[in-house]
């Protein structure tokens, strides 16, 4: 019976569609979802995955449709704020960080609003209707918001708005439209949420074991194994510089006043890093990716 299963929902395609599937493969998931679009079921673990639009993902957890959802915090947030909290049985059981976005209210390029108290009396168009009530509410904005689904950055050229409140992701689409973003209504991520129901406990111990690989892909994802050779004198000083790294590994060379330095940094390693571990004395210093990591 599919009920015994963990049913992960996704995002059908857009934005995040890619990231996440990466992620789950990442996961040791083999994903094959060329057959059938709408589903897919896992052969590793008693996971089955369901592809559908990302509007649809808050609601589908929420009703205990499905155990788990991928979903951008926009949408999340948008459901928890147009359904009102209690009436809402989802909640976000870890951040993953990929798909980054905002959404912002943006404005014509050189047009007469020029700050957020401008916003009074206007019309904003968007697809976040209930964000944007509460943002203009906590700013003591009267406005008219006007429901678009989609292509809302066309609404000030078409004239049926003055603002609009999207999302902005690299700023393209807004420059394209010769708009300028005048302020940020809410940050966003992809979130991993759940329903907020007790599971049965095989479907509990699934997903304990699938967040925790997530996490391990998640940290391995910032995490660098360094190498490098150095004199004995500089260890001090080269382990202080090492990003995010406890207690690195010295091991003797052949020639007595040098040694290896090796070590987990879980932190990014910039080039910036690299330059100030040679000046410290550092030389042939290698970076490899780490692939798992296990807490
Ligand atoms: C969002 C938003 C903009 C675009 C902004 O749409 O509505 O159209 O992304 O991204 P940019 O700043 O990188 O140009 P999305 O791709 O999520 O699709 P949708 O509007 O159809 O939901
Ligand atoms: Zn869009």
């Amino acid at each position: 019976m599919a009920t015994d299963r963990v049913r992960i929902a996704l995002q059908k395609k857009g934005r995040m569609a890619n990231d996440s599937l990466s992620l789950l493969k990442s996961c040791g998931l083999h994903i094959d979802n060329s057959k059938d679009d709408l589903f897919c079921r896992i052969r590793e673990l008693p996971i089955d995955l369901l592809m559908i639009r990302d509007d649809d993902i808050p609601g589908f957890v929420g009703g205990g449709i499905c155990d788990l959802g991928i979903v951008g915090e926009n949408v999340f947030a948008e459901k928890k704020a147009s359904c009102g909290k209690d009436a809402f049985d989802a909640c976000v059981l870890e951040r993953l960080g990929f798909s980054p976005c905002r959404l912002s209210i943006a404005v014509p390029e050189g047009g007469e609003i020029g700050r957020i108290d401008d916003l009074d009396g206007k019309t904003l168009a968007t697809s976040y209707p209930a964000l944007l009530h509460a943002y203009l509410k906590s700013r003591g904005i009267r406005a008219t918001t006007l429901l678009m689904r989609g292509s809302v950055e066309v609404a000030p050229r078409l004239k049926i708005a003055d603002a609009i409140c999207d999302i902005v992701a690299s700023g393209a689409t807004l420059e394209a439209n010769d708009l300028r973003e005048l302020t940020v209504v809410l940050k966003s991520e992809a979130l991993l949420i759940r329903s907020k129901r007790t599971l049965p406990e095989e479907k509990e111990a699934v997903i304990k074991r699938l967040l925790a690989r997530m996490r391990g892909v998640l940290q391995a994802c910032d995490s660098k194994y360094i190498m490098m050779n150095a004199p004995r004198a500089a260890i001090e000083r080269i382990a202080a510089l090492l990003p995010g790294c406890d207690s690195p590994t010295i091991m003797d060379l052949n020639r007595n006043d040098m040694v290896a330095i090796h070590a987990v940094c879980k932190e990014a390693i910039f080039w910036e890093t690299v330059e100030t571990l040679e000046k410290a004395g550092a030389s042939a210093i290698l970076v490899l990716p780490i692939e798992k990591m296990a807490a």
